[in-house]
């Protein structure tokens, strides 16, 4: 039995070519694809063309590019083109018989009671958090000094996360504790892992104790909170309703309470999925600009023109920071912060002419897709207009999938955008910002590459938005 057929359709199936060049045996390409994955890729797709077969670690791979093809993996059905058997690696983060471990139909559930936590109502409550949080982060940074951008977004997005998803309590339990661990979980995922993410490597083990640390902290959160009859961590005044809170009050078919190792393992899937993939693009966000800063005036006017010199900041009034959004969703086009997705065929996959084998890896990459020339004009220039009415270039279906595509696209897009504009909007109003001598290229040697370290930025507190002058200069 085959797969979905998309593309092109010709009567005699061919396996896709392989790729040529360096590779030694069983470990194939792991060496280039390992050190730079996506300069692997583009380099290998102009040989190639927009399918290829090579080998990681003796796992065959396919390697499949355009928004035709981006469909066809999005829309398969998972009985051909599986994430579970894909990101079976993530089962030590998620935990035994969470997301990715789960049946695809218990998998489905468990992300269903995630849903009430990400509706629009909810998404409102979030802002004041982010707006607040924010506010609080910049307040210890003084009139004037630098700061390392891609070491502040993720400190910023780790006291988001935590207090929108996990709750105010293990803030205080973990505190300080918290940017390492989450570094500590994300470290841990790796090429290796492919192959088995038990190995004993020094890296899965700092993200096993990361993930035992976490987890200890949320089971005496969850007992603490059903002991006391509340689901929420409100203790005194007002706080919204976190992710806890809406797992703490779902429900099995059943009708019982979530098991605490289910809601303890989705809710550190989710910071997972959710807190460095954020700071990662709040910071490439911030490079690009700060980088073009020809950019900034008409930025700042759509700033002073919604939200002027104070907040708060709600939903309807990120909504109008049209141009704000436009540079969010350039950084995402530029730098997604995923830069491959996978798929394992559990059945032969065909695409167009070519037939994937049962047992491949199938890859797409957000990275090398959202830089064809087809679908974007002069795609490695900055370019936020293109998302502007008239151009939209954006809405050629699959062509920007930096959330994904499809049944598992991200859940959690809107609360990242959102975070992202409230960060950008805060730092915008308070500060005069330079960045620091580049060129800032992505460091591939993590798993969500941000600007390679040091990536600095200069700031000065500004009082009045439209004081004359306000630039971003570079500074070295
Ligand atoms: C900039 C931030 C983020 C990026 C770039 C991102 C990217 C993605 C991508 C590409 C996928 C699809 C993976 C695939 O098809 O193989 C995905 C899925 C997912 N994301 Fe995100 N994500 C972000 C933030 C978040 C946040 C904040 C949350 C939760 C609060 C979240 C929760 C999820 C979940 C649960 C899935 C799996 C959905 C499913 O399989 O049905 N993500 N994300």
């Amino acid at each position: 039995m085959t797969g979905l057929v998309r593309g092109p359709s010709v009567d005699r199936p061919e396996a896709p070519p392989r790729l040529g060049g360096f590779r030694l045996p069983w470990v194939g390409h792991a060496l280039p694809f390992g050190h730079n994955p996506v300069d692997f890729l583009r380099r290998a797709r102009r040989r190639a063309g927009d399918v290829f077969a090579f080998t990681l670690l003796g796992q065959p791979v396919v390697f499949l590019c355009g928004p035709a093809a981006q469909e066809a993996v999005f829309r398969a059905d998972e009985a051909v083109l599986s994430p579970r058997e894909a990101y079976r690696f993530m089962t030590p983060v998620f935990g035994r018989g969470v997301a990715y471990d789960a049946e695809p139909e218990e998998m489905d559930r468990q992300i269903g009671h995630l849903l009430p936590a990400l509706t629009s109502r909810r998404l409102a409550a979030h802002a004041q958090v982010m707006e607040d949080e924010t506010e609080a982060y910049f307040g210890s940074w003084g009139e004037s000094g630098t700061a390392d951008l891609v070491a502040t977004m993720n400190e910023l997005t780790v006291r988001i996360a935590t207090r929108c998803l996990l709750g105010p309590e293990v803030s205080r339990r973990l505190g300080p504790d918290l940017p390492g661990l989450y570094r500590d979980l994300e470290s841990g995922i790796r090429l290796a892992g492919l192959l088995n993410p038990g190995l004993p490597l020094p890296a899965f083990r700092r993200r096993d104790r990361a993930r035992a640390a976490i987890g200890r902290a949320l089971a005496e959160v969850i007992a603490e909170r059903r002991a006391a009859g509340r689901l929420s961590g409100a203790t005194r005044g007002e706080e919204p309703e976190d992710m806890l809170a809406t797992l703490l009050s779902a429900r099995t078919p059943d009708g019982d309470p979530l098991p605490d190792e289910t809601i303890t393992g989705l809710l550190i899937g989710m910071i997972f999925a959710g807190q460095h993939t954020s700071a990662v693009l709040a910071a490439w966000t911030g490079v690009l600009l700060l980088s073009h800063p020809g950019h900034l005036p008409p930025l700042l006017a759509e700033q002073r023109e919604t939200v002027g010199a104070g907040g708060p900041l709600t939903v309807p009034l990120l909504r109008r920071m049209e141009r704000l959004e436009w540079c969010v969703r350039e950084a995402e086009r530029l730098h997604p912060p995923l830069v491959v997705l996978i798929r394992k065929a559990l059945r032969d996959f065909r695409y167009g002419r070519h037939v994937v084998p049962a047992g491949t890896l199938v890859m797409i990459s957000p990275a090398v897709s959202h830089r064809l020339p087809e679908v974007f004009r002069d795609p490695d220039l900055y370019d936020p207009g293109r998302y502007a009415p008239g151009r939209e270039e954006h809405t050629v279906p699959y062509a920007l999938i930096g959330f994904g595509g499809g049944k598992h696209r991200c859940v959690g897009m809107a609360f990242a955008y959102q975070q992202v504009k409230a960060i950008w909007s805060v730092l915008l109003r308070r500060y005069e910002l330079g960045l620091g001598a580049g060129p800032h290229p992505p460091d591939y040697s993590t798993f969500v590459p941000a600007p390679r370290s040091p990536c600095l930025i200069r700031y000065r507190r500004c009082p009045a938005l439209d004081r004359p002058g306000r630039t971003a200069e570079a500074f070295s």
